[in-house]
């Protein structure tokens, strides 16, 4: 893959976020969606690549805009598979929280997990503590690992948690085995990607949440050498039916960090919508617009962090609302 496709993705990301932000706290999580959609849909639009949607806003008749299947970019060559979400946390966003993100990841064609928009069950960890938890083990036996990898007491060890009455009986297992406990109201890709930066405190992420997610956020630990684990949830038969259709002969086998993404290379890249631990979201002033981005290549393991200055004078095309 062309090395320079990690700057594209950066005005992807940077336009969806710059298109979602203006929404942050307006209560309006469906329009902050949908102006991050159309925002990423036509920057994709200006960069050389073939790109077509594996996993993302769901299929066709579902999603007007990077439904999966559609086709991204100018047409010519690199030929890649695209795992997107223009608005990690549509809630966050429209509540004014932390952590919402514009996320995209490519990998070469084939590259990524070609799944539905459904639920995976995850387990995922940064560099120190990668081949050391299982996804079918018990969390204390989670916990314990990572605590022994990291070279901390299990009662130093983060991990959050979605808090969602499903996850009522691991949360009260992580507080069993003694370790401190996030829970956050929504976006656990940003959670896994805290996973590889020590400095943000996450250590590990536990629960159930959007399959695309999960395999957006293997992109990112397989840049930074952490691991996810993963094992789609079917939540009936026609969803089942679905995933053997889209080439999965097992869906619920439980998968691993190369079954999320084969590529040899892939890069993923994320824009703040909204404050996080790891970047900060979307500040306006005037014509003055401010972004901070992360992106990262599998290959090299390169890690940028780049801030983003835009002039909305120069950029009609970024002005949304
Ligand atoms: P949206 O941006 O689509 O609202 O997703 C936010 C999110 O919290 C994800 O981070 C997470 O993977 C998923 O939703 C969890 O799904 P649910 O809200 O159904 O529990």
């Amino acid at each position: 893959m062309e090395r320079s496709l990690t700057m594209e993705l950066v005005r992807v990301t940077e336009a969806a976020a710059i298109a979602a932000g203006r929404w942050m706290g307006l209560g309006k999580k469906n329009e902050a969606d949908d102006a991050a959609t159309s925002a990423m849909r036509k920057v994709f639009d200006t960069i050389p690549m073939r790109g077509t949607v594996v996993i993302g806003e769901g299929e066709m008749d579902e999603a007007p805009m990077l439904y999966i299947g559609e086709r991204l970019g100018l047409g010519y060559l690199p030929e890649v598979d695209v795992a997107v979400d223009p608005l990690e946390g549509t809630n966050i966003v429209a509540k004014g929280l932390w952590n919402s993100l514009s996320v995209v990841a490519i990998s070469d064609r084939g590259g990524l997990l070609h799944a539905p928009d459904m639920y995976m069950e995850k387990i995922a960890v940064g560099p120190k503590a990668i081949g050391q938890v299982d996804l079918d083990a018990s969390v204390e036996d989670n916990l314990k690992a990572v605590a022994r990898a990291t070279g901390k007491d299990i009662e130093d060890i983060v991990a959050v948690v979605l808090d969602r009455p499903r996850h009522a009986k691991l949360i009260e297992e992580i507080r069993k085995a003694g370790a401190r406990i996030k829970l956050i109201s929504d976006g656990d890709v940003a959670a896994a990607v805290n996973t590889g930066f020590p400095d943000t405190g996450v250590d590990i992420l536990f629960g159930m949440g959007g399959a695309p997610e999960g395999v957006l956020a293997a992109v990112a630990l397989k840049c930074l050498g952490g691991e996810i684990q993963g094992r789609l949830v079917p939540e009936d038969e026609a969803q089942y039916e679905r995933c053997i259709k889209m080439g999965l002969l097992d869906p619920k086998k439980v998968l691993r960090m190369e079954d999320m993404v084969s590529g040899e290379d892939a890069i993923f890249a994320a824009t703040g919508v909204t404050d996080g631990e790891l970047l900060k979201g979307v500040r306006y002033k005037g014509n003055i617009v401010t972004t901070d981005s992360l992106v990262m290549r599998a290959k090299t393991g390169t890690v940028r962090f780049i801030e983003g200055t835009h002039r909305l004078e120069k950029k009609p095309n970024l002005v949304m609302k």
